[in-house]
């Protein structure tokens, strides 16, 4: 439940007169933050608290995350030129994520910590349009237009995203989650020639370690199967795609993470539990499944009605 801190009193009380990326640069609050919904909700696992942008600031590209919009970037990458902003991320530029990723797995005990990075599309659509986008209308004109531009741009993205996964798990991190949150943006076609050979090769990065690989983007309906073939171990699915559907299109030996709408957390509690029950229904059989929300948690959401929720698909799935 990605974001989850946001709707909590306590998050805001940490994170006040500190700005998002500062806050992502502090061990500390990081483990403090990244404890905060364990602790209130009892969900299974961690995620990291950073944000997808955190690499790309490390190594210097100026940017930064406004309340309310998302990552705004000083200058867009448009040109050969402007891809200069881009160099290789090791683990000295991130000192902070070792040092937190450290901190959290101590305090975490079984509890596993799942490490994220953003892929190569989604980065490069913050990076091309300079801020978050509608309809990735520059993003595709680069894509198009300069097909082998393009592909250096989303190759440098994936070394940046392969290193910053590899710091995570080798500091502790039980799982990883790449989120390629805008990439249904893509007919599938699309999606294979000008995508798939990038977030491949980051799934390869970190395959030696053994630790689960999840995937994740929204509006994938008609990517789940590639999205999946990318090299993933679990597959996110939002709510458009029933899970038993999701894990057909699939295919065989993966596991399908999803997918309540977080609109539905507004519903009364009754509506909550019956669109609940329909996930799991669905969930039913399949080779694996991660209950999760289909996208992050809105900032306005209720925390008692998700620690209900987690209570109540816990009931439900209790052996
Ligand atoms: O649950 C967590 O807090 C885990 C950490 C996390 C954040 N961002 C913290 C964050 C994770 C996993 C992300 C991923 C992320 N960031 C994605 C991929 C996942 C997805 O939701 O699709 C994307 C696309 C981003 C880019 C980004 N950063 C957006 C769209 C926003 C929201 C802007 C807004 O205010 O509406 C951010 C900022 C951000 N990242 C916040 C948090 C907690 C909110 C800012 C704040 O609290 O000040």
């Amino acid at each position: 439940m990605r974001q989850a801190g946001r709707s909590l009193p306590e998050y805001r009380k940490v994170r006040e007169g500190i700005a998002m990326l500062d806050s992502c640069m502090m061990p500390e609050l990081v483990t403090e933050i990244t404890l905060q919904p364990v602790r209130r909700h009892g969900v299974d696992a961690a995620i990291y608290f950073s944000d997808i942008v955190v690499p790309l600031k490390a190594i210097g590209v100026d940017l930064d995350i406004k309340p309310g919009i998302g990552p705004v970037v000083a200058r867009p990458i448009r040109s050969r030129a402007d891809l200069a902003q881009l160099r290789a991320l090791g683990p000295e530029d991130v000192p902070y994520v070792t040092e937190a990723v450290r901190m959290l797995v101590a305090e975490l005990g079984a509890t596993p910590l799942i490490g994220f990075a953003g892929a190569p599309f989604t980065l490069a659509s913050y990076l091309v349009e300079g801020g978050p986008s509608k309809n990735h209308e520059h993003t595709k004109a680069l894509m198009y237009g300069d097909p082998e531009l393009w592909a250096e741009l989303l190759d440098r993205l994936a070394v940046i995203t392969s290193a910053f996964l590899k710091v995570q798990i080798e500091a502790g991190a039980s799982a990883v989650q790449l989120f390629d949150s805008w990439v249904g943006a893509l007919k599938p076609a699309d999606y294979r020639r000008f995508v798939m050979p990038h977030s491949a090769k980051v799934f390869d990065a970190v395959a030696g370690y053994g630790v689960p690989r999840i995937h994740f983007g929204v509006g994938t309906g008609e990517l789940l199967g590639l999205l999946g073939e990318a090299g993933a171990d679990v597959v996110g699915a939002d709510w458009r795609v029933p899970l038993d559907e999701a894990a057909r299109r699939v295919g065989p030996g993966k596991a399908i993470q999803g997918n309540l709408d977080p609109a539905v957390l507004f519903a009364p509690e009754a509506a909550v539990r019956a669109q609940t029950d329909e996930v799991l229904e669905a969930a039913r059989g399949l080779e694996g499944h991660v209950f999760n929300l289909g996208h992050g948690v809105m900032p306005d959401t209720d925390p008692t009605v998700l620690t209900r929720l987690v209570e109540y698909v816990h009931e439900r799935t209790a052996r």
